[in-house]
């Protein structure tokens, strides 16, 4: 029996803006705790050994954040505070329910386009 892998990685974007950049970013004074408040929540609970949290960089979606990408599932949720994931990892990570009301808007998160198709879409 080797090492079992995690049943789920969650990608938390960390990107913060540099001040006076008028974009926003996923990170600032009000939500700088917010990956914290998730790793400490899964360790709490004892999910740490397969629940892996990682800090990531913009993933892009910065007008709705803070976000945070679960995978397997490419579920992308958005607009999160501690309440928001304190749920998320009840019902979907524990639970296995994908919590639909703090998924991304499907105008922002559409299907993925494979690498095949995108070379073709570029003429490659
Ligand atoms: S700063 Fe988080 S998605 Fe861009």
């Amino acid at each position: 029996m080797g090492i079992p892998q995690p049943a789920f990685y969650i990608f938390k974007c960390e990107q913060s803006s540099p001040p006076g950049m008028p974009k926003p970013s996923c990170v600032n004074p009000q939500t700088q705790d917010l990956f914290q408040h998730l790793a400490q929540t899964l360790m709490q609970k004892g999910l740490i050994a397969t629940v892996q949290p990682i800090r990531t960089s913009c993933m892009n979606r910065c007008n709705v954040g803070p976000i945070m990408l679960v995978e397997p599932g490419h579920v992308m949720y958005s607009g999160l505070t501690k309440a928001k994931i304190d749920e998320i990892i009840e019902k979907h990570i524990i639970g296995g329910e994908v919590v639909k009301e703090y998924v991304i808007p499907e105008e922002l998160w559409d299907a993925p386009i494979t690498p095949a198709d995108m070379m073709k879409q570029m003429g490659r």
